[in-house]
This record gives C-alpha cells, structure tokens and sequence, in this order.
C-alpha cells in the first residue's frame, strides 16, 4: 500500500486534533437538545470518521447507515448518486446530523439530504471530514468542516479508490500512474 501513496496531504495526528475540535463544536451545538440526536452516515467512505467521531461525543444517540455509490470501481468523477441501502431509524421529529467523509460535486448530500427531508426531521445539519472548496453549490456548505483541500482524489481514513486504501491511517494522494491507468482502461471499455 505505502508503495502505492505520492504524499499524505493530511496526516493521522492532524486528522485525530480535528477530530476532537469537531467533536466538541457538535457537543456545544446539540449538549441541549431533548431526545438527543439521531446521526445519518453515508457508507462506505464515511465509516472510520464516524467511529472515531462519535466516540467524543457525550451525547444520547442513534445511529442510522445509508448507503449510496456515485464512484463506483475505478472511477474518480461521480457517475451519480444511487441508493444501495435505506435508512432504517425514524427520525421524524428528531435533530438528525449527516456525517459524510467529503463534500465533492455536492450530488451524493443533495440527494441524501433531500432523502432525509421527506421524513421530516426537527433539525438537519451536516459534519464533513474534508471539503473540495468551490466544487460544490454554495447552499450546500457544510454546518461542520473538518478540512479544506485542493480538487485532488485523495484516498485513506475511510476514503476508497476502487474499494482499496480505505485503511491507510493519513488522507494521501496515489501515485498519478495508478489513476492513468484505471483511465485508460476506462477509454478502452475494459
Ligand atoms: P460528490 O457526490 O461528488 O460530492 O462525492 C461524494 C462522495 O464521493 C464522497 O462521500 C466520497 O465517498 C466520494 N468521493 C468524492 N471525492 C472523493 C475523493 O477524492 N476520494 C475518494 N472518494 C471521494
Ligand atoms: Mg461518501
């Protein structure tokens, strides 16, 4: 895996002090809400964010998992939001905060979000670990930001490229041959 890594554009230590200060900001935000709150992850990108995050907060919760594929194999543009599993917790009525691992084109939460609101939550908020700056409509910007980075497809912590590296500790860039090579298979119709 180490062999297959350009450069870790954000290491686990930066990742773990952030970690900590989302966690605080959302405990600020919610520590009064009655019922507590119901979290939405998005699988699968978003998995290792939310275990370490919702592990700082000393809050009453449910978690529910929706599971939704916009790259699917080597892809590294969205090729659409499609909705691999539903969400299985009620939350009409209830302060629902969507954890997803990164904030692209924008069309994986837009969908998600306009999911959610048919089932009428009190409140709906979002939490994102990283965040591609002007990619996304501006009505979409995140209530919690972990970090902004370039328009460049990073992988580790959770973040997958053709289902691999999601187990690499830092967020990291892949060598630029790995990607031009899934592409030109692509082109190929391979
Ligand atoms: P969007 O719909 O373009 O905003 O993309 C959202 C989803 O695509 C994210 O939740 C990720 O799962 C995946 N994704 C977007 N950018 C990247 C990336 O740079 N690396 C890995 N996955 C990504
Ligand atoms: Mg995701």
């Amino acid at each position: 895996m180490e062999a297959d890594i350009d450069r870790v554009l954000i290491s686990r230590q930066q990742i773990a002090q952030r970690v900590r200060e989302l966690a605080e900001q959302i405990t600020g935000r919610y520590r009064q809400c009655p019922g507590g709150l119901v979290i939405v992850s998005i699988l699968s990108g978003a998995i290792i964010f939310l275990a370490d995050l919702i592990r700082q907060l000393p809050l009453p919760m449910k978690i529910g998992l929706v599971g939704v594929s916009s790259y699917p194999g080597c892809n590294t543009t969205s090729q659409g939001p499609e909705l691999l599993r539903q969400l299985r917790v009620d939350i009409r009525n209830r302060h629902v905060l969507v954890v997803d691992d990164i904030l692209d084109s924008g069309r994986t939460l837009r969908y998600v979000l306009d999911e959610l609101r048919q089932a009428g939550p009190a409140s709906l908020s979002v939490c994102v670990l990283l965040q591609k700056p002007g990619k996304f409509p501006p009505d979409l910007a995140p209530d919690f930001v972990g970090f902004d980075i370039d328009d460049v497809f990073v992988v580790g912590y959770g973040l997958d490229y053709d289902d691999q590296y999601r187990n690499y500790p830092d967020i990291a860039v892949l060598k630029r041959e790995l990607y031009a090579a899934a592409d030109k298979a692509k082109t190929a119709g391979a």
